[in-house]
């Protein structure tokens, strides 16, 4: 069985892709579980720069039984709003702070959003996939879901800046969707479903 050591230590999403991706017969462990334990620095510009930047440091740190053998995977992601210049952007997860609670975090967009019309609250996820394959070959995608920032927290499900983030054709935030619904049109599950074609290309197997 084909493996894929993905570069994070968050368990969720090694599910989500692991749920995408279960008729393809790929083993997917996180780079803990394979006993990788390296820190990275994210110092590209882009969450492709950043994802890519991840993939390529745990490939050079794969043990030698594993060389040649595993995909490597890693992805980076964030909020983007326009009427704030693209920001928290790359810098997502740090936005003031990483202890910060996200209910500040997201009060605080909110209130610089102050008097802000809807046609100007745009903004949108993006989730940059990046992977190496066995001999090396390297392939990036990039998912993007559209929405706009609210004008108030609402919502109990998913995490981070759902509860701000709302798509017009569901009327709500992407907190108050269902896991499913959520990834039929995420950001997250559109890069891993482009991954997946990827990686089909790459072991031959058509559907
Ligand atoms: P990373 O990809 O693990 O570096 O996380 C990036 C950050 O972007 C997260 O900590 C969240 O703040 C935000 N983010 C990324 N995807 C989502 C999402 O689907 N919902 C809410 N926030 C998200």
């Amino acid at each position: 069985m084909r493996k894929i050591i993905f570069a994070t230590g968050n368990k969720n999403k090694a599910k989500e892709i692991h749920e995408i991706l279960k008729d393809l017969d790929f083993e997917i462990q996180t780079m803990k579980e394979a006993g990788i334990n390296i820190d990275i620095v994210e110092d590209g510009t882009t969450f492709a720069e950043n994802s890519m930047i991840k993939a390529r440091s745990v490939f050079k740190a794969l043990p030698k039984e594993l060389k040649g053998k595993v995909y490597v995977m890693a992805d980076d992601s964030g909020l983007a709003i326009d009427y704030l210049n693209g920001e928290p952007g790359i810098y997502s997860a740090r936005y003031m702070g990483e202890d910060t609670s996200y209910d500040i975090k997201n009060q605080n967009l909110i209130n610089r959003l102050d008097g802000v019309k809807k046609e100007d609250r745009g903004a949108r996820f993006v989730c940059a996939i990046s992977c190496i394959c066995p001999n090396g070959e390297e392939k990036s995608v990039e998912g993007t879901i559209e929405g706009y920032i609210g004008w108030e927290i609402a919502g109990e499900n998913g995490f981070g800046y759902d509860p701000i983030f709302y798509v017009d054709e569901y009327g709500c935030s992407t907190a108050q969707m269902t896991a499913e619904q959520k990834n039929a049109i995420s950001h997250r599950g559109k890069a891993l479903r482009a991954m997946r074609e990827e990686l089909m290309k790459y072991e031959n197997i058509s559907g």
